[in-house]
């Protein structure tokens, strides 16, 4: 049967009579009926449906009774409600031109975005939708009506009599068995089943076209509508329904199913058999839409609702018969916090029952032999470079040389360790936007020499044994299987890194008695290519595989593999002590946090990241997810460079002292840095920190002008001292600041996005330095004197701000006319980062009276330098001594040192040049296309993006950056907020980034700006 096909004038018209108002009414898809979108003139707006003229009244009021019912369950439940006619009725009839009657209602119309038009389904935002069917179909329950069980082909309880009707109708006969497949499934699995499922009225339609969602960044379900479809049936199909069209689409369908399964438990919680039976009603919806699609489109081939997502619903399935059954089912659990593999619980219990008739698996007893147990973790002290087990040999060798020294006879890789060992292509996660490898260790590794007997610790018969030659595979592979006791159910041990010989004459469910030798140990030329080991692990479901099994998992499936692979110590029975206690929990470390520390101490993100390693331009998480490092600028030459950590190990291994001593560190750093500055800066002081450089930069120009008056930068920070707070007004400015102090004269930012003067003027720098002549006169007019003007040589907190062209050169020489000195603050810019000059400040073709260096001087080693000229220098010598305990000392010399050389021989100045050049012009591009870019700018690897709603009023969009970082760490990339406004993205990477890390960065942002 046709939808209705009323004129849009025929609907103002049956508006008017029937309803008393005067509206502009607008054509809205659907499925059988017909919609208008009816806007009455306040701007109020309603949603007229005239249905097919097949539908029954009763049917119509059931619907009426259920919008009804839910508006008035407790909790409300958001949805459409019925306006009546002005003769009070819920349905009138109206009948068409050709004369066939239809009937018409008038709904509320709820305001939304369908969930189908919102570009990022987030975890948030899916458990929301499936809390919101949860409470409606808790609500549901207790509803009834006479025509609730009414005859729908989209019923699941039909279902499989409506795909059987129509399976001749999908003409592609691959698709045909496809459907034919997951038909029989359903009649194998489900139906026995059927009789004990809950039933009750559900919505039965929760499509993405269905569900609304409040826009804006934090989006929220607001409702569901179009109760079109809703019947009473097995319950569980709601969320089936809701799950199999949420799924479409998605790079990983069953995490995405998963969310808004945990959200439908959570507020109505799912059976056990419901939980069972899930991913086979997912697939049979799907299969019926199909199927519906196929038989529709032959029909009434011009309406595209019909068809909609028939493509997406063939992919859909098509990566669905590939999912194994039983880990969708173990996810879906998992989801709902249940324990994921319930049959584990049984092989643990039977394990530890019989642990006394558990034999080794080696010629050694691992309970009393001594072993040595690895830390091969993310933050493994011996591997401490993620390429560094590249080499195996050396791998192998450090390994080996260990066991060998500690007398140990075999080297334990333990079990639920996060490792970054695995680097190969079919460890990367399959959602590609994430960061997750696969990196939880899912056996124990029993390290021995390559030809070393295997044994089987249990009786049992051989599973499967494969040969896995991909390069840090298992190689040669054997998979028993156990009885559980008496019990018809088994688990299995498997044994990975085999020789190939230990293969020869295996056959499926040969036998194998306890204490047998069922193989040996691989080299590693035939193990994956690594030092010789035994994978050993035990597992509770096959999930249908042979000869393989991944023995590690992503960690963001962490507890479901850990549950299907229960902890093969159960077997081993290696002491516990001769494991290290485990690690702190991210939650502990917080509540500690909470409790103990103070709250001005702040974290990064809302769900703060616990990193466990640095190498270059990577943190790694305790987890192992690789997050690209673009905002930490203190790691300057690459976290835990090599180079830099050899030099703080060896000087600290020798001496460390301070600078009442004699020692050639000291003259050779002071050497070294003073050559890469400007002629008259060569007497340095060493301190520890950016805030002690600038503090002590304060007392030389003090003590040498004999002046008080300070200028400095709206919007700046110099540290955290309270000298410092007093001249930062992004501080004192700021939360919980007190203002400037008398003495502090801030001048405006000389910022030619947002200031008065803009970038295409040519004489910006010189008007902006005018402000800081008119805090001089005023200084002066006080009968005061200038004793320094500080400036940052490119704003950081101010927002990445680049100096317009003359700035400093005015600004200098009108301090220097009033008697005062300049301050040039390079703790953030310095050593190269700005790409074309080594220093900032030069950039600004000036030479400071003092230079402040911090940061990135010591590569994330508390060292610190204040550069002056010896004048100045003099001034200072008063009689009083300047000690500082730690500045200067042999280590830090060491490590600047070392700092320096690697700039140097990296060519690490012109990376920054090349690499900056390279990203700023495709941040800049990336501008052209999203409209909340306001502003580009930055020097080098120093680069800041502004983010604004309007580009005439340049409206801060300061909710959209931290959306935007949240997201984008998500994403594995790291960045922060600035500036005043906080609307600024903050680029200030370890300057080995490379063009390839740019073009990750960018393609990243693309889609996360895509999102907003
Ligand atoms: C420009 C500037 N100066 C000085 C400091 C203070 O350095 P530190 O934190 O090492 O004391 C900072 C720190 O963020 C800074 O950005």
């Amino acid at each position: 049967m046709a939808n209705p096909h009323f004129p849009e004038r025929a609907a103002v018209k049956i508006v008017r009579e029937e309803y008393n108002f005067t509206t502009t009414v607008r054509q809205l898809p659907s499925y059988r009926d017909q919609n208008f979108l009816v806007k009455e003139k306040t701007g109020k707006q309603f949603v007229l449906k005239i249905t097919n003229a097949e539908e029954q009244k009763e049917e119509l009021d059931f619907q009426n009774e259920v919008l009804g019912f839910l508006a008035k369950s407790d909790p409300p439940i958001v949805c459409p409600q019925i306006i009546p006619t002005i003769s009070g009725e819920k349905i009138t009839a109206v009948t068409s031109m050709d004369g066939l009657s239809h009937y018409v209602r008038l709904l509320t119309y709820l305001p939304g975005d369908r969930l189908v038009d919102i570009k990022r389904h987030s975890p948030e935002l899916l458990s929301s939708l499936g809390r919101y069917l949860g409470h409606m179909d808790r609500a549901l329950t207790k509803f009834s009506h006479p025509a609730m069980n009414r005859n729908l082909p989209w019923n699941m309880k039909q279902a499989d009599e409506t795909i059987k009707s129509r399976l001749d109708d999908i003409k592609n006969s691959k698709q045909r068995k496809l459907v034919e497949r997951f038909l029989q499934e359903f009649e194998q699995k489900v139906v026995p089943v059927l009789p004990d499922l809950r039933t009750s009225v559900i919505h039965h339609d929760a499509n993405d076209y269905n569900v609304l969602v409040e826009g804006g960044l934090d989006k929220k379900i607001v409702g569901v509508i179009d109760f079109g479809d809703a019947v009473h049936t097995y319950t569980v199909a709601e969320i089936a329904i809701a799950a199999a069209y949420t799924m479409l689409d998605k790079k990983d369908p069953i995490s995405a199913a998963a969310q808004i399964i945990k959200g439908y438990h959570e507020a109505f919680p799912l059976t056990e058999p419901e939980l069972e039976i899930l991913y086979y009603l997912i697939c049979v919806r799907l299969c019926t839409s199909v199927a519906i699609s196929a038989n529709r489109s032959k029909v009434a081939a011009d309406n595209e609702y019909l068809t909609v997502s028939e493509k997406p619903a063939w992919n859909l399935l098509e990566y669905l018969s590939a999912v194994n059954p039983q880990f969708a089912h173990t996810t879906f659990r998992n989801a709902c916090r249940l324990s994921p593999c319930p049959k584990s619980a049984k092989v643990v219990k039977w394990l530890k029952d019989h642990k006394r008739n558990i034999g080794p698996v080696c010629r050694y007893d691992l309970k009393t032999e001594s072993i040595l147990v690895f830390d091969l973790s993310v933050g493994s002290l011996d591997i401490h470079n993620p390429k560094q087990i590249e080499n195996v040999n050396d791998f192998t060798k450090l390994l080996f040389s260990q066991m060998e020294a500690e007398k140990a006879k075999v080297g334990i890789g333990r079990y639920n360790e996060a490792r970054l060992l695995y680097a190969g292509e079919q460890f990367k996660s399959e959602d590609g936007d994430s960061n997750e490898q696969r990196t939880i260790h899912l056996g124990i590794d029993l390290f021995m020499e390559a030809g070393e007997p295997i044994l089987a610790p249990l009786p049992g018969t051989i599973h499967s044994f494969a040969n896995n030659k991909m390069p840090l595979d298992y190689g040669p592979t054997l998979i028993l299987q156990h009885q559980i006791g008496q019990t018809s159910e088994s688990f299995f041990t498997l044994y990975g890194h085999l020789s190939l010989d230990s293969l020869d004459g295996l056959y499926e469910g040969m036998s194998i008695k306890k204490g047998e030798q069922i193989a040996k140990l691989g080299t590693t030329e035939i193990n994956g290519g690594w030092p010789p080991h035994l994978h050993f692990q035990i597992i509770s479901d096959m999930l249908d595989k042979k000869g393989d099994f991944p023995g590690v998992a992503a960690p963001g499936q962490r507890d479901v593999w850990l549950s299907i692979c229960s902890d093969p110590n159960l077997i081993l029975g290696i002491p516990e002590d001769n494991f290290p206690p485990a690690g702190l929990s991210k939650d502990e470390i917080l509540q500690t946090r909470k409790a103990n520390f103070s709250k001005t101490l702040s974290l990064s993100y809302q769900k703060p990241l616990k990193i466990g390693r640095g190498w270059m331009q990577y943190l790694y998480d305790d987890e192992g997810r690789r997050y690209l490092d673009a905002v930490n600028n203190v790691p300057h030459v690459g976290h835990s460079h090599p180079r830099v950590v050899k030099a703080a190990r060896e000087q600290m291994a020798v001496l460390n002292t301070n600078t009442r001593y004699l020692h050639d560190n000291l003259v050779r750093y002071w050497q070294r840095l003073c050559e890469k500055l400007p002629g008259p800066l060569n007497v340095c002081f060493f301190v520890n920190s950016g805030s002690e450089a600038n503090d002590l930069a304060l007392r030389l120009a003090k003590a040498h002008t004999k002046a008080a008056e300070i200028i400095v930068i709206d919007g700046a920070y110099h540290g955290n001292l309270n000298s410092l707070i007093e001249i930062s007004p992004y501080k004192f400015d700021g939360r919980g600041g007190s203002g400037a102090p008398q003495y502090v004269h801030k001048v405006i930012m000389p910022d030619v996005y947002r200031g008065p003067f803009k970038a295409d003027d040519s004489r910006a720098g010189e008007k902006y330095a005018q402000y800081v002549l008119e805090e001089i006169e005023k200084i002066q007019k006080e009968n005061q004197n200038v004793a320094a003007f500080i400036c940052e040589s490119l704003l950081g907190c101010g927002g990445q701000i680049v100096l317009p062209e003359n700035y400093l050169k005015n600004a200098y020489r009108q301090v220097r006319d009033a008697g005062g000195i300049c301050i040039a603050d390079e703790v953030q810019v310095g050593f190269g980062r700005v790409g074309s000059h080594f220093w900032g400040f030069e950039t600004q073709e000036v030479v400071p009276d003092i230079v402040t260096l911090g940061k990135p001087i010591g590569n994330g080693h508390p060292l610190a330098a204040v550069v002056t000229t010896p004048e100045i220098a003099a001034s200072f010598e008063t009689g009083m001594e300047y000690f500082n305990t730690f500045g200067g000392n042999p280590v830090s010399c060491a490590v600047g040192l070392a700092v320096l050389d690697v700039i140097v021989e990296e060519n690490l100045q012109d990376n920054a040049h090349k690499v900056g050049t390279y990203l700023k012009k495709s941040l800049e591009k990336l501008k052209d296309k999203h409209s909340l870019i306001g502003d580009v700018r930055g020097l080098g690897l120093f680069l800041g993006i502004e983010l604004v709603r309007d580009h005439n009023n340049l409206e801060p969009a300061a909710k959209e950056a931290s959306y935007l970082i949240e997201r984008m760490k998500d994403c594995g990339i790291l960045l922060s907020t600035d500036g005043p406004l906080h609307n600024v993205i903050k680029i200030k990477p370890p300057i080995c980034f490379n063009e390839q890390d740019a073009d990750l960065l960018v393609r990243r942002l693309d889609s996360v700006l895509d999102e907003i």
